[in-house]
């Protein structure tokens, strides 16, 4: 495969030596398209030697070659690592003024970003603007690692490893359909916490995993992904516009605020269904005598029935997850029929929890049941196939939808 790699002009350049080789003995032809900042950092010998080809940051080094419509088109990826602050601003702005970012404004393979800078220009609001412009047109842009910067100092800013680049790169360059491009998709993830005062909260189990493997799924495939994640500890997939949540009223009202342009929502969360009907200004205090205090609560809105009964955009495609274990009034599947029926979705994901399944574990057993309560599919495995095997019944649904 064809990689522009291209490289901004950061300390962390001499990193992206070692992801130039990573690459390079995979099996890939690499370019690599340094800007001239990066050339006062790592010379353009070097850049040279190791790709064995030429290495200029100069639309008119190679006029007749146009190779700055040449490089975007005939690549299979580009990625920038380091993409400096300037970078990311330049990119985002659709800049010209080197063959770097005319590449990346050629370019219709997909892009991997991985940012290093020092850690204010990382937090400041024009680079967080600038990263969520790049993830909205489905750039892949990586979290910086956390660790030690140019200097004694550390924090958030760091490149991450060549390894884990060059990771994210073959992910990205692993035969697959986009048959999800050109979409915009909203996930949900992790589990609600509904604050009883300032220090404790009523919550449940979800880890969020599954919902990060849908969000995953569908940014390989091509899509713009949303993902609404509510305390979710673990790492998200790159690719993926990250919206973090603590209560179900903020999932509901980041959720919606996604979903406006959305083709598809996937309400993977586990919503709380109650909330303590007040919560206290102050940590709550043992009373004298031990008396237990009681606990009064409310229902929480049905956010999934809401974006069903009334769609917020023509054709949107809503899909929920029930969570059942099955009772004396039914088994699963029956359990997740009824439920189908009663929440108006298009899909319904029923999945088997309890007795060490479900919650937490890395492995699915799902039934996909579609409005009327009739099975579409079954998936088994692990949570990234039981997403594709959600993207798949969503496709359809999607292309009838056009
Ligand atoms: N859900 C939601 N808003 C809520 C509760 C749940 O959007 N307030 C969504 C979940 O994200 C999931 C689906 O509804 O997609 C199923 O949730 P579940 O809690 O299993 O359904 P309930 O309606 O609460 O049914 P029950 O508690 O009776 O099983």
């Amino acid at each position: 495969m064809r990689i522009v790699l291209g490289v901004a002009g950061g300390i962390a350049a001499y990193k992206a030596a070692v992801l130039l080789r990573l690459l390079t003995e995979a099996g890939h032809s690499v370019r690599v398209v340094p800007t001239r900042a990066a050339l006062e950092f790592v010379g353009r010998a070097t850049w040279e030697a190791l790709s064995g080809q030429p290495a200029t940051p100069e639309v008119f080094d190679d006029v007749t070659g146009v190779t700055h419509v040449a490089l975007g088109n005939e690549a299979d990826l580009v990625v920038v690592a380091p993409a400096t602050a300037d970078l990311l601003a330049r990119a985002a702005a659709g800049l010209a003024d080197d063959l770097l970012t005319t590449t990346l404004l050629v370019a219709r393979c997909p892009v991997l970003v991985a940012p290093a800078m020092h850690t204010q220009m990382w937090e400041h609001p024009a680079t967080v603007a600038n990263v969520a412009t790049l993830r909205a047109r489905g750039v892949h842009v990586l979290e910086p690692a956390v660790g030690r910067l140019t200097g004694a100092d550390s924090g958030a800013g760091r490149l991450p490893e060549p390894e884990e680049i060059a990771a994210a790169a073959f992910t990205l360059l692993a035969p697959g359909t986009r048959d999800l491009a050109g979409r915009h998709v909203v996930v949900s993830a992790g589990g609600t916490r509904e604050p009883l005062d300032p220090v404790r909260f009523l919550g449940n189990r979800s880890s969020g995993r599954q919902g990060i493997a849908l969000a995953a799924a569908a940014a390989r495939r091509g899509a713009v992904v949303t993902l609404v994640a509510a305390n979710v500890a673990l790492p998200v997939g790159p690719g993926v516009e990250v919206v973090r949540v603590e209560t179900a009223e903020q999932l509901r009202d980041a959720v919606r605020a996604a979903a406006k342009d959305a083709d598809a929502v996937v309400m993977a969360a586990a919503v709380a269904d109650f909330r303590p009907a007040a919560t206290a200004a102050a940590k709550i205090k043992k009373q004298p005598g031990g008396v237990a205090p009681s606990l009064e609560l409310v229902e929480t809105p049905d956010i999934l029935a809401e974006l069903a009964a009334r769609r917020l955009r023509s054709g949107q495609v809503v899909v929920g997850f029930a969570a059942e274990t099955g009772d004396a009034d039914g088994d699963v599947l029956a359990h997740g029929r009824a439920k189908a029926l009663r929440k108006g979705a298009d899909l319904l994901v029923v999945n088997a929890v309890g007795e060490g399944r479900g919650f937490g574990t890395a492995d699915n057993d799902v039934v996909i049941l579609d409005a009327a309560g009739d099975e579409v599919a079954r998936a088994a495995g692990s949570k990234d196939e039981v997403a594709h095997a959600v993207w798949d019944a969503v496709l359809p649904l999607l292309a009838a939808a056009r």
